[in-house]
């Protein structure tokens, strides 16, 4: 039977006909902008299959608007747009895109490092400037040094482990890791990493960088006495999820020195930024939610996340089901035909 798949947003034409390849009836949005909840849950009413984005919020009200839906296959790697509860209790499979997009983001944050600490995008407005007119000792863009700093990592997933590893083997930084789950002393050995409570992870890092994912117990766990226990040369990265820093603490921290720098690819109320720290230039780095923007990440992404909706509609466990318990025994996937 033909299945119907909604797709919310802009997603390669050519990943896209790979649904239409596998039987499916597709309606693509070609805009890359989100629909607002009440077109989003319209625009399920008919659909067996939804692909969104993070910027899509997926909740009990659109399960109930789109009664058929058996899966909701989300471009990101967070997932924290979807109430996973309200999709399990309407049988619903949620899957998210882990993995493809590790290298990236590990990237951007050692990006975030490097340009706050040695203060990159000053130093590039100030020649386009044309203020660059002679070479001195005490140069206006004096920096941090990164190699053989410390760098703390709250959050010790995949990404956390592959910033550890860029910030140990290419820049021979101490590393400390703080997480809900802490890894056997001989994992610790093998990665070359320690364990750290909060407090001491903030106290003694010279970089702080966020790679945990939002979760009630994360949202504002960089809050205003997490900034003051940091160092005042200190640098907070993030990456991960803007909610997890109290953005408005930290651009207090900011102006009066409670700590150094910030490097934010992601923000409380993206994508609007607090205005106080957008009127902060120096050792202070701000991107659009770069994280995973390379032109192969962002295919593999969409891939997966068609790969998964292609899976769940044969009654087959997508790859990176994020809600099992939307299994049942005698199948892989309860389907809803
Ligand atoms: C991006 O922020 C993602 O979660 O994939």
């Amino acid at each position: 039977m033909t299945k119907r798949v909604f797709v919310s947003q802009y997603v390669y034409p050519d990943v896209v006909d790979e649904l239409r390849a596998a039987g499916h009836e597709v309606v693509a949005r070609t805009d890359d902008r989100p629909l607002p909840a009440q077109e989003l849950r319209e625009a399920v009413r008919d659909a067996d299959a939804l692909v969104c984005f993070l910027t899509d919020r997926i909740d009990a009200e659109l399960f109930a608007a789109g009664p058929r839906l058996e899966v909701v296959a989300n471009v990101a790697v967070g997932y924290d747009n979807v109430d996973v509860a309200a999709a399990s209790a309407a049988r619903v499979a949620v899957t998210n895109t882990p993995g493809v997009l590790t290298a990236a983001t590990a990237d951007l944050a050692m990006a975030l490092i490097l340009a706050t600490a040695r203060r990159v995008p000053e130093g590039d407005a100030y020649l386009r400037a044309g203020r660059y007119t002679h070479w001195k000792l005490d140069q206006d863009q004096i920096g941090a040094d990164v190699t053989g700093q410390r760098l703390g990592i709250f959050g010790f997933g995949q990404i956390g482990r592959a910033v550890a590893k860029r910030a140990l083997h290419g820049f021979d930084m101490n590393v400390v890791y703080h997480d809900a789950y802490r890894l056997p002393d001989e994992d610790e050995q093998a990665l070359g990493v320690r364990y750290a409570e909060l407090d001491e992870l903030l106290e003694t890092s010279d970089f702080v960088s966020v790679h945990a994912p939002l979760l009630p117990g994360t949202r504002h766990a960089i809050d205003a006495a997490a900034l003051a226990r940091m160092k005042r040369t200190a640098i907070l990265v993030n990456t991960a999820r803007g909610p997890i820093v109290d953005e408005a603490a930290l651009a207090d921290a900011l102006a009066d020195g409670t700590i150094a720098g910030a490097g934010l690819d992601v923000y409380e109320e993206e994508p609007a930024v607090h205005p106080r720290l957008l009127e902060q230039r120096e050792r202070v780095v701000l991107l659009p939610h770069l994280g995973s923007a390379t032109t192969s990440t962002r295919r593999h992404m969409a891939a997966i996340a068609v790969g998964n909706v292609i899976d769940a509609l044969a009654g087959v466990r997508p790859r990176t089901l994020v809600n099992d318990e939307v299994l049942t025994p005698d199948t892989s996937l309860r389907t809803g035909s």
